[in-house]
């Protein structure tokens, strides 16, 4: 569906994509993570033909974006960083207007505009200036203009970035829903979101691809093994150096101890999971038990590897 090959884009001096590969296939959501200045909003405009690379080419459904970049234009719908939007215009008559654009007329035009109404569920706004709506509305009018022509791939620039998180939560039930239809890209420096929304994330730092694939298999890549909380009632010394003996633990911390019970933090090896071991380690000594929690290494850790690695 999408294909990118050997993309490389400077500005002067800065490489603001650096030889970037990547394949989206039909009916993925990709997610495009990284820091700022990684080269996501660059990408993005490079395949949109806001610009063109300075070498390497990409061609999304067929259409090269050199080649064919009036194709490309409208196979594509577009959701920038910061939505543009005629403030002064109100909902329908702004969708009206790209609409038109777009080449829609008559009933035809009438038809798309209610169909987006009600994708995006603009149906309480619809006649109030953009000026007036909030941040999320004006985000759902911003992807409505994106979709009016019914695009089989959408590109979208920080879709939740500055609103609240019911709105965050809306937005995503809409990219998954539309997700089920058209081909996604969506980028953003939020770790949640890719897990919630995406069925695939590349990592990308200055400029460069360091990682990709589905959220759980980048998860299950984060080194650094487990972490498990264990609250114990019992003698601290004892508890500590039993549970440093046990295979494939490689610290054991202690967090606090309020009223007896002493929190630790066992780190182990990765894939070890010895929660269970734990238990009967506390079982077997008599001692109480007030807290058991493993907590799974998550794509946070993974991206905070990967992005801060070098520097
Ligand atoms: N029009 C431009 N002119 C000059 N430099 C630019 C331009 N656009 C982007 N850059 C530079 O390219 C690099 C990548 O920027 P880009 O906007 O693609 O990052 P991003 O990953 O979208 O970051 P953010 O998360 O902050 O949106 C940055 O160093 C940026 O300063
Ligand atoms: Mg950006």
């Amino acid at each position: 569906m999408i294909k990118v090959e050997n993309i490389i884009k400077k500005f002067g001096y800065t490489i603001a994509v650096d030889d970037i590969s990547f394949e989206v296939n039909k009916g993925d959501i990709l997610g495009f993570l990284g820091p700022n200045a990684a080269g996501k909003t660059t990408t993005m405009r490079v395949l949109t033909c806001f610009f063109p690379p300075n070498s390497g080419t990409a061609t999304l459904s067929g259409y090269d974006i050199f080649k064919n970049s009036i194709e490309v234009r409208r196979i594509v719908g577009y959701l920038p960083e910061s939505a543009p939007l005629y403030l002064d215009m109100n909902v329908v008559d702004y969708l009206k207007f790209i609409a038109n654009i777009r080449g829609f007329k008559g009933s035809e035009l009438n038809k798309r505009i209610k169909k987006m109404i009600d994708t995006c569920s603009l149906e309480k706004v619809v006649g109030k200036d953009i000026e007036e709506l909030s941040k999320g509305y004006r985000q759902r009018v911003g992807l409505a203009s994106a979709m009016i022509h019914d695009p089989n791939i959408l590109i979208l620039d920080e879709p939740t970035s500055g609103l609240d998180p019911n709105q965050i939560i809306e937005i995503r039930k809409l990219i998954k829903e539309i997700g089920k239809e058209k081909t996604i890209i969506l980028s953003t420096h939020i770790l949640p979101e890719v897990s919630a929304t995406c069925s695939r994330v590349l990592i990308i730092n200055e400029g460069r691809i360091v990682a990709s694939g589905t959220p759980d298999e980048l998860t299950k890549k984060a080194k650094g093994g487990e972490n498990i909380y264990l609250g114990v009632k019992g003698p601290k010394d004892e508890i500590k150096s039993k549970i440093i003996s046990m295979e494939h633990v490689t610290t054991v911390e202690e967090i606090n101890h309020e009223d007896k019970i002493i929190n630790f933090l066992v780190k182990c090896e990765a894939g070890s999971d010895l929660s269970e071991n734990l238990f009967f380690l506390v079982r077997d000594n008599n001692w109480s038990l007030t807290k058991l929690h493993k907590e799974e290494a998550n794509l946070e850790d993974v991206f905070l590897q990967l992005t801060t690695k070098e520097s």
